[in-house]
Order: C-alpha cells, then structure tokens, then sequence
C-alpha cells in the first residue's frame, strides 16, 4: 500500500493521519519543528507512522498532505512536491495569515494561490471545509447508507481521481467542484463549508459570528472552540450546495 506524506501534522493533518493509518496505508508525517516534535503523534499513531522533515515526507510516496497555516505555505518544499498529488487544506483567514489582496479581491481562489508556489505539483483542493473532529466522526466505511461526502476541486483530472480514490478509502464519498478557479465553492463561509456537517447548523454560524467578534474585538481565541455533533452530509445535497452557493469575499465573511 502506497505511503501518505503530511506537511502540518497538526488538528487536520494528525486527523487525516489517523484515517489512513486505519485504511492500512503508512504515513510520514512533519512540521516546522522537526521529528522529534512529532515523537507523542507517532507513538499515538503506532507502527504504520513515522516523522520526518517536510522534503523527506513530501518524497515518501505519490500524494501529500499540507496542512499548516496559509501564512506558511512559502516554505514548502516546491522541488520535492513537483509532481506530486498535494491535498491542500488550507484555508486563508486574515486575522491569522495576514491580507492578501488577490483573496481579498476574488482574483484568485486560496489553492490557485497555493499553486503559484508549488508551480510543479497537482493540487487539489480537499479536507478543508470540514472540521477535524467531524473528520474523525463522520468517516464511514464504502456503501455506509449515512457515508458523508467532501468537495474536491483541481486542474489535473488524473490527480483528481487520485485524491477522490484515497478519500474514498479514508471514509468519504467526494464531489467535483471542478478546476481550482471554482474551489471558491467551498472556502470559509459558503454553503458547503463546515456547519454543513454539523448537526446544528445554525449553532454552528452562530459560533463562527461570535469568533468574528472576538477577532474584531482584538482577542481572537489562541484555539477554535469545539464545533459540536457532526452529521452526514450526503453527495446530492453537498452538490446542491455547491451549486447554489454564493462567492463569500473578505469583506462579505463574520470571521476574517
Ligand atoms: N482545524 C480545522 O478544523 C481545519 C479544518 C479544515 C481546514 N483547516 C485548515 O488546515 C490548515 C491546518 O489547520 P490545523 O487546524 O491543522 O492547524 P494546526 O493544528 O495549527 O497545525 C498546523 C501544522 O502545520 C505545521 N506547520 C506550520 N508551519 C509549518 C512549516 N513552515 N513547515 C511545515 N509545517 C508547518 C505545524 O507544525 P509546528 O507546530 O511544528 O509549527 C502544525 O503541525 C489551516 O490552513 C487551516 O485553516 C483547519
């Protein structure tokens, strides 16, 4: 079975980690601070996980993971990533990642920024629009009657399929948003984004306008609060929503 590299190997990439590890597949993860950071997460994760730098993961097999704040993304491995099938998960949050004014304006989606950066490797956009905990809680082997569905979107349909079969083996059908241009479909703040998986949605907003106080207030909290229940998503109504879905730029969104 193929090995998984993670760069960030924090709430979603320890997360996604732990649903491969399940699904059979070996993963190398990494971070900023180096393996032996990593020490607790392996010996969590058990035999099929080992920590290693961002090149080494980012070289241990075909599809990575990267999975740290936006604000980051300049240092990833461009070379080691060149052809690789690259899951971003990443979402841009002013507050934390600072303004950039070509997601501000809408003139790029967050992963054709990304792109740019990793000008060689196949991006696809992929685990951003669903919290980690309902990650964990909404992962369903293949046929589950309840088996929830996550968007992809990317520019390489060969890559497309590829982050769509480990998705599937990890626990979740997928939609196509199509290209990276319309992976906007899915940022922060759209219909298909987050409190579609909760249980209590309107719960779920609720909190997301009350983060965006306390950033406006100057005192965004040092970690998200816990979302609540997740609940299964269904592929016809994640398409719905996609479909449907309105463009939320900075100016638009309660939390930025
Ligand atoms: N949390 C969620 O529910 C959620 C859901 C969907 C998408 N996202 C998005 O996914 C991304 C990660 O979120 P998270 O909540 O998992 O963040 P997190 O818990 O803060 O983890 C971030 C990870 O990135 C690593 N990292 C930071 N800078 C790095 C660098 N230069 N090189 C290599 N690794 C680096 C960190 O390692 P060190 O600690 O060593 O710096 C850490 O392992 C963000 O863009 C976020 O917006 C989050």
């Amino acid at each position: 079975m193929a090995t998984l590299g993670f760069i960030g190997s924090g709430h979603v990439g320890a997360k996604v980690a732990r649903l491969a590890i399940a699904a059979g597949i070996d993963v190398v993860l990494s971070n900023s601070r180096g393996p032996e950071s990593l020490a607790a997460t392996v010996a969590e994760l058990g035999e099929r996980s080992r920590a290693a730098t961002p090149e080494e993961a980012a070289l241990a097999g075909d599809r990575v993971v990267v999975s740290i704040p936006l604000a980051a993304h300049r240092a990833l491995p461009a070379a080691a990533l060149a052809g690789k099938v690259v899951l971003d998960t990443m979402n841009y949050y002013p507050f934390r990642d600072g303004r950039i004014e070509t997601l501000d304006s809408g003139e790029l989606a967050t992963t054709e920024f990304v792109q740019q950066h990793l000008a060689g490797a196949r991006l696809v956009k992929a685990f951003n629009n669903i919290s980690d905990q309902h990650l964990l809680e909404l992962a369903r082997p293949a046929g589950a009657a309840d088996r929830t569905a996550l968007p992809i979107a990317g520019d390489d349909p060969e890559a497309k399929a590829s982050a769509a079969e480990l998705i599937s083996r990890l626990g979740f059908d997928t939609v196509d948003a199509g290209p990276l241009s319309e992976s906007w479909r899915f940022e922060p703040e759209t219909a298909a984004y987050l409190a579609a998986y909760s249980a209590d949605p309107d719960a779920a907003i609720a909190l997301f306008a009350e983060l965006g106080k306390a950033v406006r207030a100057g005192t965004p909290p040092l970690q998200a609060p816990p979302v609540g229940p997740g609940a299964p998503l269904p592929a016809a109504r994640l398409r719905t929503l996609l479909d449907g879905t309105a463009r939320k730029l900075t100016a638009d969104r309660v939390l930025a």
